[in-house]
């Protein structure tokens, strides 16, 4: 299945390097050709003999063997592969690569390639859960590099809880996800999600009850295809997910410039629960009690976001698609906002409070386009992103 693909594999230094034998083994019994690399620490856990004979090729060790750069400059190893993993990611490799650095070989190849990257990181519970790992975590996520693990569990170490690798068998699967051709390789697309936070003061302001989770369910969909997802979020709930160029932004404003900066793009799905007006004068201090006196809060209307891309005459992205929010008469409304607006397909969604569906787990969609109303069962937010996603593969790729 994996045929053709080859896998620059870089060990880091952990007693779950262990487990990378077994992984080679499944690479190369699915046709991936590997090249491994080894950080000086990973030498300590697995011998570079037993990964050389497993892959059947050379291990690269040293940033400044003169041999190997004759060779292969370091440059053209980094480039060599369809998808660089790196197992077991250490707290050490992930901080290298979120701060960029490049002191040896493996930190200097996650620097210098094109290719998109997946960890399958392991440490001590106590390692992972330190804010600096995972805010190292969340700036490569952040940065498009893909994450399977750490799993839960009982450690080498004697710990319990989350730092575990995950199986061989699981960091396949993570591997041809990532390399498998979908339907939408080659297609960049476009989510907005979560709510917007538009500023009263530097200390408060005005939100909606939006988690996040179904723009967020839309983006895994699209990337499971293969699309290049630029993900738009406001202050979600729900984390982002993983293998998307991710963009936060706080105001319905910060967001339209962050949409339009991502332009071109071959589909936009605007999931965002986008605050309609904003205060007028935001104060830029926090606004005090004034002898019993209510403070006075002007709007002004915010952009809109979808109605603008929508109506784009040039650089309109071929397929542009809607959500609405509506508590009553739901197709007549959401009908006439996909008219108003000028998008290609709008999901209505009942938002009433008696659905659960705003911050729960489950949607029930009706799908309008051109060729009317298509109503689908209530399902997870996960199903629908999946239909939805399908749909968009089968229009774009027409
Ligand atoms: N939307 C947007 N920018 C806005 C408001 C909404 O991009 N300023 C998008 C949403 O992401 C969604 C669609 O427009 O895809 C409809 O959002 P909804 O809240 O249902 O509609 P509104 O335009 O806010 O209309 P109303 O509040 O009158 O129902």
């Amino acid at each position: 299945m994996l045929a053709g693909k080859r896998i620059l594999l870089i060990i880091g230094g952990g007693i779950a390097a262990f487990k990378v034998p077994q992984l080679i083994r499944l690479l190369r019994a699915e046709g991936a050709a590997v090249t491994p690399v080894m950080t000086a620490g990973a030498g300590e856990f697995v011998t570079p003999l037993t990964i050389s004979a497993l892959a059947g090729e050379k291990v690269y060790t040293d940033l400044f063997d003169l041999t190997n750069e004759a060779e292969m400059g370091h440059i053209q190893l980094s480039r060599v592969a369809d998808l660089v993993v790196v197992a077991p990611a250490t707290a050490d490799l992930m901080a290298k690569m979120a701060g960029g650095l490049a002191g040896d070989l493996a930190s200097t190849l996650l620097l210098a390639t094109d290719t998109p990257v997946l960890l399958a990181p392991a440490m001590n519970v106590r390692m992972w859960l330190n804010p600096a790992t995972q805010r190292n975590l969340a700036a490569l996520k952040g940065d498009g590099v893909l994450f399977t693990g750490p799993d839960d569990g009982d450690m080498a170490c004697g710990e319990h809880g989350p730092g575990r690798m995950s199986e061989p068998e699981v960091i396949m699967q993570a591997i041809r996800d990532h390399l498998g051709q979908g339907p939408l390789t080659g297609k960049k697309v476009l989510v907005t999600s979560g709510p917007t936070h538009e500023p009263i003061d530097p200390v408060r302001y005005i939100a909606n009850r939006s988690s996040g989770a179904q723009g967020t369910e839309v983006a895994r969909a699209l990337v499971r295809l293969g699309a290049e997802v630029t993900f738009v979020t406001g202050p979600a709930d729900v984390p982002p997910p993983d293998g998307v160029i991710l963009r936060r932004v706080e105001t319905a404003q910060q967001m339209l410039d962050a949409v339009e900066a991502a332009l071109p793009v071959d589909a936009a799905v605007f999931a965002a629960a986008v605050a309609d007006w904003r205060v007028a004068s935001a104060s830029g201090s926090k606004i005090k009690k004034q002898n019993g006196a209510l403070p006075v809060l002007e709007f002004a209307e915010n952009p809109d976001i979808l109605a603008s891309i929508s109506q784009l005459s040039d650089g309109r992205p071929p397929l542009v698609v809607g959500f609405a929010a509506e508590t009553d008469e739901v197709i007549a409304h959401a009908t006439a906002k996909r008219q108003r607006k000028g998008c290609d397909w709008i999901l209505a969604n009942d938002v009433s409070p008696e659905t659960g569906i705003m911050g729960g787990t489950e949607n029930a969609v009706t799908l309008i386009s051109d060729e009317g109303a298509e109503s689908w069962p209530r399902m997870g937010k996960r199903d629908v992103a999946r239909r939805l996603a399908a749909k968009i593969a089968e229009t774009l790729t027409k």
